[in-house]
């Protein structure tokens, strides 16, 4: 066995590195980036400052930031060639398998991203990945609804210039709905970090190898891509879908959340983590309300969410297990109402936790950690003799 008697499956009481970056009081349901609480960057931030803040560890000063963003607006033109990869995919596949198949393939055309030995290199990988990625997630959304695909337009800000390449019509102006562009805003920052979830790990794990930023950030969209992480909020609306045409009979799908037998999960509650209530939930919940108002969009789903989310708060499985709302239970009913697709959810919460990942690979490089090798306790077999096809 290794020497080793017990293991840690899921990692629940294992810390598997020192982070600088991200606080998480999962009792208290706090969560701030480099120290500054979620509620303020959320309430006062935009999305690329806060990314600034995770990546660099600190709040940029104007300069800073224009430098930051002219930077990253140099590197936004994608090689046409990537239309060709593109291309091979039907319109059906999903867009997290898109998002990362395109994000490893940029690897090939921009293959000096791979050395990150100085500050400049890496630097430079950091701004060429942040100014690609949005071209490639409006990609994967323009390949469902078979549109032509847009390279955006330098003169808007970092979010705006995301909702054109996003939703510009071929023969017709866009023009940024100031209540999407802070909706989308604030959501991307509510999601730009959540120190060691699974995918995080696996974009630490996998660059603790020394494969490249792009590489690692491509393993971790496809561990966000389940649906017990990042893909959650994709199930949730699904989830909310069925309960409506079920006649919003909510009690049928908790008793089903609670039989031991039935496989179904409450998709959207439960974490880790947050044993008190998901602060992003919170805030989240908040702005479902404003922004669907404020679009004159009358979503039947979001008094569902809210009649669930009561029962729960009063049912005792959730109450004794702490299950709670997190980050992708309401979210879903904002992008809906912004008119992005159920199957493009989970890429949206991997265009915000981008910084993110980009934060703490970062980290995991700079503080020269070791591979990550766990051990195992062998269950399997002991010695035995090979035994000839004739003697099976
Ligand atoms: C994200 O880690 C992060 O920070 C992730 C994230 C981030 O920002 O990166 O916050 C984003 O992934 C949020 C979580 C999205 N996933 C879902 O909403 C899927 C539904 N939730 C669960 O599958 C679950 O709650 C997890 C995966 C979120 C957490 O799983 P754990 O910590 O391994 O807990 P568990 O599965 O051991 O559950 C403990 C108990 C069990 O019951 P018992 O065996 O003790 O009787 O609670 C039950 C579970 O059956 N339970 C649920 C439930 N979640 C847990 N029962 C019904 N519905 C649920 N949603």
């Amino acid at each position: 066995t290794g020497g080793l008697t017990t293991i840690d499956p899921g990692y629940k009481n294992t810390g598997s590195c020192t982070s600088a970056i991200t606080f998480l009081n999962g009792e208290e349901g706090i969560l701030r980036y480099r120290g500054y609480s979620i509620e303020d960057l959320a309430d006062k931030a935009d999305f690329l400052e806060v990314a600034y803040l995770l990546i660099f560890g600190e709040l940029p000063t104007t300069t800073q930031l224009e430098k930051f963003h002219s930077d990253i607006k140099a590197q936004s033109h994608v090689d046409e060639d990537v239309k060709k990869i593109l291309d091979g995919f039907p319109k059906t596949a999903h867009p997290m398998g898109v998002l990362s198949s395109l994000t490893s393939a940029l690897i090939a055309f921009n293959p000096s991203s791979v050395n990150v030995d100085s500050e400049e290199d890496m630097y430079k990988a950091i701004v060429n990945i942040m100014g690609k990625f949005p071209v490639l997630v409006a990609w994967a959304l323009r390949k469902r609804t078979g549109q032509p695909l847009d390279y955006g337009d330098d003169s808007l800000g970092y979010v705006d210039n995301i909702l054109k390449m996003m939703f510009k019509k071929p023969n017709s102006e866009y023009k940024v709905d100031p209540i999407v562009s802070n909706a989308l805003d604030k959501l991307l920052i509510l999601h730009a970090d959540h120190e060691q979830n699974c995918s995080t790990s696996t974009v630490r794990i996998v660059g603790s190898s020394h494969a490249g930023l792009f590489a690692s950030l491509s393993a971790g969209i496809s561990a966000l891509w389940g649906p017990l992480h990042g893909g959650a909020n994709q199930a949730v609306l699904e989830m909310l879908e069925a309960i409506k045409e079920d006649g919003g009979d909510t009690k049928k799908y908790m008793a089903k959340a609670k039989d031991k037998n039935d496989p179904f999960r409450l998709m959207g509650f439960g974490h880790r983590v947050y044993k008190n209530f998901d602060p992003r939930a919170k805030i989240i919940k908040v702005a479902a309300d404003e922004v669907l108002e404020a679009l004159g969009v009358e979503d039947p789903i979001l008094d569902i969410a809210k009649g669930l989310e009561q029962e729960a708060l009063n049912d005792p499985y959730f109450v004794d297990r702490k299950l709670y709302p997190n980050v992708d239970f309401y979210s879903g009913i904002i992008y809906r109402a912004m008119g992005i697709p159920v199957e493009m959810f989970t890429v949206m919460f991997a265009l915000g936790r981008l910084p993110g990942w980009i934060a703490q690979w970062k980290e995991m490089r700079e503080n020269k950690e070791p591979i990550g090798r766990p051990r195992q306790v062998y269950t399997g077999e002991n010695l035995r003799s090979f035994k000839e096809a004739s003697d099976r």
